[in-house]
């Protein structure tokens, strides 16, 4: 037996892209089905990264789900560029007048989750066998399993919000998507741990020893991350030996790093990749299914709160007015975005860590660009306005 329902938006997918445009929508008065693989609890649990622009904390704000953002959210106005043991205050607030926000994709998530759940729209989890048909229609449709039946979601619109392996991406025909992407020889092994940041602004660093991140997700959890090779394994990282690396990588002279228990621990592949255009007929590509970035700079959230965004709000101006410029316009717009952070998130990693296949020559260059932005303010302040996700546009007065 099939059940056949109707909606507006089926939303596949429910990381941050799915759940905060099913909550856009939502107070637009548009209707959607969110339809997520995994169970809650494992989407509460996947530990991402934790930064948010102030451009995405606006968004959520207004979207009603920031009231534990504010009050629990760490502002940062600057961060530490670090090459070898000399450590810079890039005072991005200063240079750009903006700052960033310290708060867990995960704690983003949850909130989501229970502004959906309040709200009564619906979110399934554990959905399998997803399939998008009709595509070449005005009325595409999802079919997929759920507790063991077989459901026919029909809608006007598809959001593929299911991240880089979800099938949306991969439902649109062969030919009309151009890929392009890039693999590092590097990854990072993250860290969460029971212990106060030693730091009170996230330090990046560059050493002999490879690269090194101190990050936080509270006063009382640091998030730490190492360098390695992508073929390494986990199993063989026992706290002490990552804790080793820290203390080398983070050395700077009158500091020191205080350790604590670790309680979560993984290694992450980077890779660069984008998709487009994020359309195909009524289905909008959004987040991680059309684009990744290397983590580090931490564009991947903010890259999907942006694209939501501006999906809702040319969903919104098709239903209230069936105004489509702004559908018309979402890849475009999306795509602008998206390269500049692809570049500078390129740039960040490529900047601050060895590579194995480059060259002593390509060593000093990257040396020599940290120095660059530690000491000129054009450079820093170049930093600094791709950090914070200033509008660039508007920024030379043209
Ligand atoms: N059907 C339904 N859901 C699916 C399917 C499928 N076939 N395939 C994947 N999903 C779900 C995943 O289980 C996941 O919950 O889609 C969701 C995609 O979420 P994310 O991977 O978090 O992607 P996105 O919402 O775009 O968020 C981007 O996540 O990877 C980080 O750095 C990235 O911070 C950025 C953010
Ligand atoms: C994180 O806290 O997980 C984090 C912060 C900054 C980055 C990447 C990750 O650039």
């Amino acid at each position: 037996m099939s059940s056949v329902e109707r909606t507006q938006v089926a939303i596949i997918g429910a990381g941050p892209a799915g759940l905060l445009l099913g909550r856009l929508l939502e107070r637009q008065g548009i209707e959607a089905v969110i339809l997520e693989a995994r169970s809650r609890e494992y989407c509460e649990s996947r530990i991402r990264a934790g930064l948010l622009e102030q451009g995405s904390v606006d968004t959520l704000v207004e979207a009603g789900v920031g009231e534990r953002l504010q009050r629990e959210g760490i502002v940062h106005g600057g961060i530490y560029l670090q090459l070898d043991e000399q450590r810079t205050h890039i005072a991005m607030d200063e240079l750009t007048g903006s700052s960033v926000t310290i708060y867990g994709q995960t704690e983003v998530v949850k909130d989501l989750f229970d502004a959906r759940v309040a709200s009564g729209g619906r979110l399934l989890f554990g959905v399998e066998d997803v399939r998008i048909a009709d595509l070449e229609t005005d009325r595409p449709s999802v079919h997929y399993r759920h507790n063991g039946s077989n459901h026919e979601l029909q809608a006007d619109f598809i959001a593929g919000c299911d991240g880089f392996h979800g099938v949306s991406r991969q439902s649109i025909p062969e030919g009309v998507l151009q890929l392009w992407q890039r693999e590092y020889p590097f990854a990072w092994l993250g860290i969460l741990a029971q212990v106060a940041p030693s730091t009170d602004e996230l330090i990046y660093a560059r050493s002999a020893h490879g690269f090194a991140l101190h990050s936080m997700r509270s006063h009382e959890v640091s998030r730490l991350y190492i360098q390695v090779d992508p073929a390494e394994d986990i199993a063989d990282w026992p706290d002490r030996r990552i804790w080793d690396q820290l203390h080398l990588r983070l050395a700077a002279p009158g500091w020191s790093l205080q350790e604590g228990p670790v309680f979560e621990k993984s290694i992450t592949p980077m890779r660069s990749f984008v998709a487009a255009p994020m359309r195909y007929r009524n289905l909008f590509l959004a987040g991680d299914a059309a684009h990744i970035v290397p983590p580090t700079g931490a564009k991947g959230l903010n890259l999907a709160v942006a694209d939501v965004s501006r999906l809702a709000e040319g969903l919104a101006a098709h239903y209230a007015s069936g105004d489509d410029s702004g559908l018309e316009h979402y890849s475009d717009r999306c795509l602008e975005r998206v390269w500049r952070a692809q570049h500078f998130s390129w740039w960040m990693t490529q900047m601050m860590h060895t590579d194995p296949s480059d060259d002593a020559y390509g060593d000093q260059l990257s040396r020599s660009q940290i120095r660059y932005v530690c000491n000129s303010r054009a450079a820093a302040t170049s930093l600094a306005e791709n950090y914070v996700g200033l509008p660039f546009a508007s920024t030379l007065g043209g």
